[in-house]
């Protein structure tokens, strides 16, 4: 019996979607614990693609249970689509759950989001940052559970909309809105998916305690962590795996195997510090490459090499018991790569990530041999033997020292089946 928690070790992107489909299958139970239609979790199998932002990826196991836990923000019509689409294409999801704790992003969410501070932050718009600083100032919020007052929710959405009217304007914009259609909207939402509507911490501590195996999915990475990443420049909800107990209702004495996720180099998306980040031709090689253009927004993602001040850190915050890397093959051919041991500062060396001024360090960098180009036969030997190539030994056997962490898995295509399991 097993409760694991997969994490993202950087700033989101580092494959977590493809590393959950291919262990789904060992797990009963696979829950979203935090985030919402920020995340894009892609995942390929075969012909067959889907780019997650709501729903649990292990959808390719239609008799696993999914579940989108508390901690989660929901767009109705974006879960909807979604559900509507992975049903179309084939895929059951009766065995989807929806916290009825969970929050509900609103129309003036998306307005709010890309006007004033969030515009530098370079957010995906999707209404994240306004619907959780809703939760927390508790009177404006509306959860999935409100919507089966519908008095109440009638008298909420007339004073809300009222309020955020006038917040809009206080940047120079305005907005009316059609509080009835909405409250039809949000009807018509909640009869859709009311029989997935459930209290989803009992369902899980339920399902723990029979002895089912568990995963809870992390969305975004560990730096993009409203309180451990590189503020203001993240996102709106805690990421790491301390917040999957939060984001799911379960006991952090349940959980038994902590996973993290890290490419072999480093990308982001959106504004704010990157210290290893790379902008000349290996950054844009490493782009083209590892085709690095965001899932949710299309963005280019800023690329550099890897940063073990970074993964240091977010294996010290996340408690990693086991480190996949992947996207190993985008760096096949490059004559060198460099790793990031430490930062310069003020003429000092640190190695300790840093709160403010993470902009004014220079990283420190240690130069491995490449291992040259590798054919889809080289690499299927590779998988075979599980020998890798000395060069690319070297480079995973310096991560592993300098993070005190075991990699269990390596991944080096978006395929399932392209991943070595040590
Ligand atoms: P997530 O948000 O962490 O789930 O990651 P995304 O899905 O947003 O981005 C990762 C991208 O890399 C996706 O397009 C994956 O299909 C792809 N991918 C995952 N693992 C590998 C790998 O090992 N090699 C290559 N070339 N692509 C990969
Ligand atoms: P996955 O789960 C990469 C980034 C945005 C922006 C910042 C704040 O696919 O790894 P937000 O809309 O959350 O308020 O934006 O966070 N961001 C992500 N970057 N992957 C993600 O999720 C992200 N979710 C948010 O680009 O810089
Ligand atoms: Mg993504």
């Amino acid at each position: 019996m097993v409760t694991s928690i997969l994490v993202g070790m950087q700033w989101g992107d580092e494959g977590k979607g493809k590393i959950i489909d291919l262990i789904a299958e060992k797990y009963d139970y696979i829950i979203r614990f935090n985030g919402g239609n920020n995340a894009g979790h892609t995942i390929k199998v075969g012909d067959k693609k889907f780019g997650l932002h709501l729903i649990p990826s292990g959808i390719f196991y239609p008799e696993k249970n999914k579940i989108i836990g508390n901690g989660v923000v929901i767009d109705p019509e974006v879960l909807l689509k979604e559900i509507k689409e992975i049903e179309q294409a084939g895929y059951s999801l009766k065995n989807l759950f929806i916290s009825d704790r969970a929050h509900i992003i609103l129309p003036w969410h998306k307005e709010l989001d890309g006007v004033s501070v969030a515009a530098s932050i370079g957010t995906t718009k999707r209404g994240i940052g306004p619907s959780y600083s809703d939760k927390c100032s508790r009177n404006t919020a509306i959860r999935i559970v409100d919507l089966f007052d519908e008095n109440k929710l009638k008298e909420q959405l007339e004073i809300i909309s009222k309020l955020k009217e006038k917040t809009i304007g206080i940047y120079e914009k305005s907005s009316q809105f059609n509080t009835k259609e909405i409250f039809n909207n949000l009807i018509d939402f909640r009869k859709k998916i009311e029989s997935k509507i459930k209290n989803t911490s009992y369902l899980i501590n339920e399902a723990i305690n029979s002895g089912k195996n568990v995963l809870l999915e992390g969305a975004q990475g560990s730096l993009l962590d409203i309180d451990h990443g590189t503020f203001p420049y993240v996102t709106s909800s805690n990421v790491i795996s301390g917040a999957a107990c939060t984001g799911a209702g379960i006991p952090p004495t349940k959980i038994n195997r902590i996973i993290g996720i890290t490419k072999a180099y480093t990308t982001r998306v959106g504004t704010g510090p990157f210290p290893t980040e790379l902008n000349n031709k290996e950054g844009e090689l490493l782009r083209e490459k590892g085709n690095e253009f965001g899932t949710t927004t299309g963005r280019p993602r800023r690329c550099g090499w890897l940063d073990l001040v970074v993964l240091k850190y977010t294996c010290m915050l996340n408690g990693a018991t086991e480190l996949v890397i992947t996207k190993i093959d985008v760096l096949d051919g490059f004559e060198e790569i460099k790793v990031c041991t430490h930062y310069e500062i003020d003429g000092k060396q640190i190695d300790r990530f840093i709160s403010s001024g993470l902009e004014k360090v220079t990283p420190v960098y240690k130069t491995f041999k490449g291992w040259g180009n590798l054919s889809k036969e080289d690499w299927e030997k590779i998988k075979e033997s599980k020998k890798l190539p000395k060069e690319m030994n070297d480079y995973l056997k310096f991560i592993e020292k300098e993070t005190k962490t075991k990699i269990s898995m390596l991944s080096f295509g978006p395929e399932r089946e392209e991943t070595i399991i040590f």
